[in-house]
């Protein structure tokens, strides 16, 4: 179809704009906004939420439920003093500022009078996975080698938040802290870079606009023997969107853990026999991931404006729309009767969205203002497909889906939506 692309002015206006569009969508909101904002904090809306629910549930799918290596930990987010202390956040999680040290970890006190102390709520939520390495392994004796995934949020005392939601104070993280044998950390950093990659991909991250930078000795955190980092070109420069870093025997040394490593599983990867029954201290490959940098980059990559020339469209008009991709947008499809005040067609599209909403979910009906306006709506909350009932429908139960990246309008047999939208989201 006749489709002119709009450039984006310039590159502030692409952050305006995307900002804009979260608020006004019930995205992304600034947090305690009607109390003038708390800065580096933001509140997430419904469709936000369904958006970055979807792409937690597709990490999880990926590293976790997808494989046998794998153990989950949901930790808690206050964490005692000692951990830090052990770890070397108290000293060294810092940031320059006035040309002193400003420690970045946000501190607090936990019980009341003489009991009280002081603790910290995680700034990374590794830790809540390292603690936990001992109850893991006494849990699921698991084999070398295995990971333990998380996700949560993480909290940091940033001195300059700033970029919409990239540099916040308060954060989620989904981290892997995966255990191998010494000699094979060069092997699994590999890998897990693929691995990332190949997740980027499948939540429609723009990879052109991924690169990866290999971290200098000198700006690599104080617990990483290796770093690479994958930058996306944001509109405000190329920066940090997720990590990998080798930690080596760190952490579990600084924790004072080890592991007795065993025979292997059958069909398993081998294990050196001079190994086995001894005691070793695993070394550690960590996938790190920001949930809201992925959203950002989702966003970003997937944010368009054009001027489409089609039936029932408002020709001419510039029209804003996100062409997410199925799996992850927060609505996959949208129902409206063509007209909200014929019985007969708002009875059959109550019926018709009653069945997708079972089966799907993140089903909407949206019967406000004329079609036109409907599809605008629904372009800039990202939905793939927009269903319509008409009279024809009546006849010959036949339904308009509407397509969202194309415009195109095509008729589809109700009794085969499922199987439609099924073959979309797969
Ligand atoms: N456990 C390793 C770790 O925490 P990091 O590079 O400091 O490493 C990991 O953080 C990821 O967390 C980053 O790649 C980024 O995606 C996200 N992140 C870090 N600080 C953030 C902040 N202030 N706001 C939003 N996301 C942040």
């Amino acid at each position: 179809m006749a489709k002119k692309e709009i450039k984006t002015e310039n590159k502030d206006s692409l952050m305006e704009n995307i900002i804009s569009l979260c608020k006004r969508r019930g995205f992304i909101f600034q947090g305690s906004e009607i109390y003038g904002g708390l800065a580096g904090t933001w509140d997430w809306g419904h469709f936000g939420l369904a958006l970055k629910n979807n792409i937690k549930q597709s990490w999880w799918k990926k590293f976790v439920d997808s494989r046998r290596d794998m153990y989950g930990i949901d930790a808690a987010i206050l964490m005692r003093q000692e951990v830090w202390v052990a770890t070397g956040h108290v000293e060294n999680f810092a940031d320059p500022f006035n040309g002193k040290k400003f420690n970045t970890m946000l501190k607090t006190q936990v019980g009341a009078g003489e009991e009280a102390t002081t603790s910290y709520l995680r700034p990374e939520t590794a830790q809540g996975i390292f603690v936990n390495f001992k109850n893991t392994v006494d849990a699921f004796h698991p084999k070398l080698p295995f990971g333990i995934a998380q996700i949560g949020k993480a909290f940091r005392n940033e001195i300059a938040p700033r970029d919409f939601i990239f540099r916040q104070r308060e954060f989620e993280q989904m981290e892997i802290e995966y255990f191998v044998r010494p000699e094979d950390w060069e092997k699994y950093f590999e890998y897990f870079k693929d691995e990332m990659l190949e997740w980027m991909v499948e939540v429609g991250i723009d990879m052109a606009k991924v690169h990866d930078i290999e971290v200098p000795d000198a700006d690599r955190a104080h617990y990483s023997s290796r770093t690479v980092d994958f930058e996306f070109e944001y509109p405000f420069g190329q920066k940090e969107l997720f990590g990998l870093a080798y930690r080596s025997d760190f952490d579990l040394k600084t924790h004072k853990l080890d592991y007795i490593d065993e025979a292997p599983t059958p069909g398993g990867a081998g294990v050196p026999t001079e190994s086995v029954g001894k005691k070793i201290i695993p070394h550690v490959i960590e996938p790190s991931f920001g949930v809201d940098r992925a959203v950002l980059a989702v966003l970003l990559s997937a944010y368009a404006e054009d001027l489409p020339a089609q039936a029932g469209e408002i020709e001419g008009e510039k029209r804003i729309y996100l062409k997410l991709k199925p799996n992850i947008a927060p609505v996959i499809c949208a129902v409206s009767p063509l007209l909200k005040n014929k019985p007969d067609l708002v009875k059959k599209a109550e019926e018709i969205f009653g069945v997708l909403k079972a089966e799907f979910g993140h089903v909407i009906w949206d019967d406000n203002g004329n079609i036109g306006k409907r599809y605008r709506r629904q372009d800039e909350i990202g939905t793939p497909f927009c269903i319509t009932i008409d009279f024809d429908t009546l006849e010959d139960g036949t339904v308009t889906v509407r397509d969202r990246d194309t415009a195109k309008q095509e008729r589809i047999k109700t009794s085969d939506l499922i199987t439609f939208i099924k073959s979309k989201i797969s």
